[in-house]
């Protein structure tokens, strides 16, 4: 009786995560594609993604899969105006891949088979994060690298290379990068005012670079160094006081997309 209540109420709570997706984001095929659940998948992504309650099953497989794919159709539709129109990267540097659903993503869906992604990430066994723009820790890493590099072998990525945060620091990463970007982690839950300089040394003059930020996002006074352009960009989730924006930054020009910072 008490296992038939559990399960009753495990269920609900999906069918609730699955409507509280944006339906529009939501409807848009896969392509980011999840492997069969296992417990330590699981386990990694629920660290990752805390507010999912996921289990190793099936729905849960295809829940999760529609939920980075709807993120990922937000951020892929918020940047395409600016990136079709600029020549493909060579060289692309994710920090916080977490699962790797970006770089999947864009190299499918921007055709980048070509570039070289270098993705920046440690394991950890616990999450440090302020919801909001918090301080740079240097033990905030909540990744796991074995299960990073399956997802992208399962998604069948071949222009990708892990880079350990624990083995190496952002600080001596080799730049420069014609694209950075960091999606729900720096902008997001690290400031990158306590990564901007690190950031900075991995860009030339044509680099760009896009963050996840709030929507109350303010400029800072070595950002003042860069054009940057906040884009409009769309949640995975339908009801979601959350307000983000798509921070476009260079030293370059930036096309005439989205608003001035
Ligand atoms: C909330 S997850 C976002 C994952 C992925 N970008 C996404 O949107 O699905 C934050 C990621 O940032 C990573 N991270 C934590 N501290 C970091 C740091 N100091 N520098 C770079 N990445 C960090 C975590 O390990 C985790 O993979």
């Amino acid at each position: 009786m008490f296992a038939a209540a559990q399960s009753w109420l495990k269920q609900r709570k999906m069918a609730k995560a699955e409507q509280a997706l944006d339906p529009e984001l939501a409807s848009k095929p896969p392509v980011f594609l999840a492997p069969p659940f296992t417990p330590d998948l699981v386990a990694a992504i629920r660290l990752i993604s805390t507010q999912l309650t996921l289990e190793p099953n099936e729905k849960s497989r295809l829940l999760w899969q529609k939920e980075q794919n709807a993120a990922s159709w937000g951020e892929y539709e918020a940047l395409a105006p600016a990136l079709q129109s600029l020549d493909k990267p060579k060289r692309v540097l994710e920090i916080g891949p977490g699962m790797g659903r970006s770089a999947v993503f864009f190299t499918k869906k921007f055709g980048w088979q070509e570039s070289e992604f270098h993705l920046f990430d440690g394991n950890g066994n616990s999450t440090k994060y302020k919801y909001k723009r918090g301080p740079r820790f240097e033990d905030s890493f909540c990744g796991n690298l074995k299960l990073l590099s399956t997802l992208l072998d399962y998604n069948g990525l071949k222009n990708y290379k892990i880079i350990d945060a624990q083995e190496r620091a952002l600080a001596k990463v080799d730049g420069p990068y014609d694209l950075i970007y960091s999606f729900y982690a720096i902008g997001f839950h690290w400031s990158l005012e306590h990564f901007i300089d690190d950031i900075s040394r991995l860009m030339n003059d044509k680099s760009l670079g896009a963050f996840i930020v709030h929507g109350d996002f303010q400029s800072f006074s070595r950002l003042k160094n860069f054009n940057c352009r906040i884009l409009p960009l769309k949640a995975a989730k339908k009801r979601t006081t959350l307000r983000l924006g798509m921070l476009l930054m260079s030293k370059a020009a930036l096309p005439e997309v989205g608003r001035p910072l």
